[in-house]
């Protein structure tokens, strides 16, 4: 895919090498080139803005809980009911408005709510939150990906209630609990489309 990557993205580009390790890296890349391409056809705006989540969702992935721990009682965050690998998703909201005097919002929140999701998230947070699954190794290696993509092409929701169900299902086969913002995306998108007729 031919995408017009401005200065200002090749710039966070390098600056995100330089925080993960390389197959990290690639993961980015493949989330950004998923969102770019999912914004074109569900009519997000700005498809450059949702590549550029993409490249940074991930930018405190590989620092410590003490790294995440110190961002947040910086700024004063309450952190104590968030899972522990919803940490990064949290710690890069803030971190990437430091050190980069960074003011997307829409950038901003759908890099924050790129784990967990949450409810009635927007446009750019939703296409975040599907292209971070369908990015993954995981995705990746499924038989099942061709279809997981074409679907979520078709409808959004599709990847929503992909991504949710799958970390319900994961969640409930290591014994682990469920944050409620994975279950209110998971009703939601199922509501939508059971609405739709998508599945019955
Ligand atoms: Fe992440
Ligand atoms: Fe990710």
């Amino acid at each position: 895919m031919n995408i017009p990557l401005t200065k200002e993205i090749l710039n966070f580009t390098e600056s995100a090498k330089n925080e993960i390790t390389i197959s990290r890296f690639d993961h980015s890349l493949r989330v950004a080139e998923l969102a770019y391409e999912l914004s074109i056809i569900h009519n997000y705006e700005y498809p450059l803005d949702a590549y550029l989540a993409g490249i940074l969702h991930d930018f405190t992935k590989q620092k410590t809980n003490n790294y995440h721990i110190d961002v947040f009682t910086k700024h004063q965050f309450e952190y104590q009911e968030l899972p522990v690998n919803a940490f990064h998703a949290f710690s890069a909201y803030f971190v990437i408005q430091d050190r980069f005097n960074f003011t997307k919002r829409d950038v901003l929140n759908a890099i924050r709510s790129h784990t967990l999701g949450k409810e009635n998230m927007g446009l750019l947070e939703k296409i975040l939150y599907v292209s971070d699954f369908l990015g993954s190794e995981f995705a990746l290696r499924s038989d099942e990906f061709t279809g997981w993509v074409e679907n979520t092409k078709k409808n959004l929701y599709y990847g929503m209630y992909l991504k949710s169900s799958k970390t319900i299902q994961d969640l409930t086969e290591k014994q682990l609990p469920i944050h409620t913002n994975t279950i209110s995306v998971y009703n939601f998108s199922v509501n939508k489309l059971v609405a739709n007729h998508s599945i019955s």
